[in-house]
């Protein structure tokens, strides 16, 4: 597909030109006493999700050149490629196609353009069998413990839904999680467990990964030391390798394709952990959700269109503004997991610096994603968001009812983070801060230098993103939107999204390290290494 670059065009230049223009000093509370309806101009209502992006450093101007951007760059084109299957994937000749893990059987048209979705009946044969399955073993007594050993896409996703579906899971059932090659993350949990009543799932989309591989390996070690035998019972296998699988020993095994990334796969068998733990219906009402969403970034004129005009925002942050990071800020326990899932679904896809024809790329790419739970993260690094020397756009998620009766304690959730957004947006000027009654400082410190550390300067944009419930159908929604926007930015940006050639370096040289951990040999290292080595094996 011939698109000019990004930054060669006449949209990108408009922007650049709107930014100094009005975009720098683009002020937050000015823009809402001017515009009052700019609350509804900026709410995007899409699948399960509803957005408010007013608070963010964009006025009509803004959005109407991030849309024309977005033309100039037929972002619809590629939206329109990615979901027809074409190889997207260029570096790896590979379409991409995680959307057709969740359309319907013998779907209906993704959109009109693209036709159905590709690969149905391959995909409803592996999904019927891996739910059937998965209920077999939340009917199975005999079966307490599930514990699933991957790592990436092949732990991160169903460890995040998990937590988040806590209500939705079977109780008799504890799922565990074990990804690190550090003993330390399996050792203590096989500690806790009766290998007869324990099923490994043993999730690797090669069966290469060294340290799935290890783990896994150890588990089954650890099986067989606790007088197991019957391994058929106890492994299953989600990967594409079913031959490695099976030379494993595993014969229950759920399939999938290469046109799953690893950060795309929840929808996959590698999913069976979720399903295990959420059961049939729940796992196709995750299914549904995301689909919903796919139809949405289909179809959804771009103003109305929330992945893309947050894909579109990220852009005009990171390009312009020169913002380089987003925290992530989910006020619902349950999405604990969900900044650490993101953090590879974004930085593993977008952070790339060559575009696809493997030209070096003159502006920035992904930005760090991080966070933690409202309100923790109040009560440790909001400090820096608010005083710091950075702008860091946050991006809370609220839900509207909690799966617990302590109304009391959800208003007061619900208080902190409109009280977070409104307070980053609105700040507190030194004359304010100088009028109020300052608790803390002794009689001798100076007034005015004291207003200056009580100051906020405000202005620092925020989205929030809303739910009503956290269901399974509101979680797919939303991980779908994550998945789109990303692909929004990346598109833009004209880099491949769907590679991670950056992690391969670390493991050659790991795999070469090992060997001298064990011989000592440090000829021909660099020093420093040399020198770690040698302390480290003393
Ligand atoms: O970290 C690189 C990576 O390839 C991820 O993209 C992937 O999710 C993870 O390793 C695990 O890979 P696999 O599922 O093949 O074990």
């Amino acid at each position: 597909m011939n698109a000019p670059r990004c930054d060669r065009t006449t949209a990108w230049a408009a922007l650049a030109g709107h930014y100094e223009a009005h975009g720098r000093d683009f002020d937050l509370r000015g823009a809402f006493a001017r515009e009052p309806q700019r609350f509804d101009t900026h709410a995007i209502e899409a699948p399960e999700v509803f957005g408010d992006l007013s608070k963010n450093l964009v006025d009509l101007t803004t959005r109407r050149l991030l849309v024309e951007l977005a033309g100039e760059c037929r972002l619809a084109e590629r939206r329109d490629a990615l979901l027809a299957g074409e190889p997207v994937n260029v570096t790896e000749g590979r379409p991409v196609l995680h959307t057709a893990l969740r359309a319907p059987r013998g779907a209906a048209p993704l959109n009109e353009r693209v036709g159905p979705a590709p690969f149905s009946d391959d995909v409803h044969g592996v999904l019927d069998a891996m739910l059937a399955y998965a209920e077999g073993v939340r009917a199975d007594a005999g079966i307490t413990d599930v514990v699933n050993i991957g790592i990436g896409g092949s732990d991160l996703g169903p460890q995040m839904a998990v937590r988040a579906l806590q209500r939705y899971t079977e109780p008799r059932l504890t799922m565990h999680f074990a990804s690190n090659v550090d003993g330390h993350d399996l050792v203590p949990i096989l500690e806790r467990l009766d290998a007869r009543r324990t099923l490994f799932v043993i999730a690797s989309k090669t069966f290469t990964t060294q340290e799935t591989m290890a783990n896994a390996a150890v588990a089954r070690q650890w099986f067989l030391k606790q007088g197991g035998t019957d391994i058929a019972r106890h492994f299953a296998a989600t990967t594409t390798n079913v031959t490695a699988a099976a030379a494993f020993g595993i014969t229950t095994t759920f399939g999938f394709w290469d046109w799953v990334g690893g950060r795309y796969s929840l929808w996959s068998a590698i999913g069976l952990p979720i399903a295990i733990a959420i059961g049939e219906a729940s796992f196709r009402e995750l299914l549904a959700g995301a689909h919903a969403m796919d139809r949405h970034f289909a179809t959804a004129p771009a103003e109305r269109n929330l992945p893309l005009m947050l894909g579109l925002l990220d852009v005009w942050y990171r390009n312009f503004h020169g913002f380089a990071s987003r925290s992530i800020a989910p006020y619902h326990q349950g999405l604990a997991r969900l900044p650490a899932y993101l953090q590879q679904l974004e930085m593993e896809s977008n952070g790339k610096r060559v575009d696809l024809a493997g030209a070096p790329l003159p502006f920035g790419t992904s930005p760090v994603v991080w966070g933690e739970p409202g309100t923790n993260g109040q009560h440790a690094y909001f400090q820096m968001l608010h005083q710091g020397s950075d702008v860091i756009p946050v991006e809370f998620i609220a839900v509207r009812e909690p799966a617990h009766g302590e109304a009391d304690l959800h208003r007061k959730l619900l208080a902190n983070c409109l009280a977070q957004s409104q307070a980053l947006m609105l700040g507190k000027t030194p004359d304010e801060a100088r009028r109020e009654q300052a608790p803390t400082a002794g009689a001798a410190f100076d007034r005015a230098a004291l207003a200056m550390h009580r100051a906020f300067p405000g202005n620092r944009p925020s989205t929030t993103l809303v739910l009503d419930r956290l269901t399974p159908r509101s979680l797919g929604a939303l991980i779908a939107m994550y998945e789109h926007r990303v692909y929004t930015s990346g598109a833009l940006w004209g880099i491949n999204s769907f590679d991670q050639w950056g992690v391969e370096l670390g493991k050659a040289l790991a795999g070469a390290l090992l060997a001298r951990l064990q011989s000592r040999d440090t000829t021909g290292l660099d020093a420093s290494t040399a020198g770690l080595l040698k302390r480290l094996t003393a």
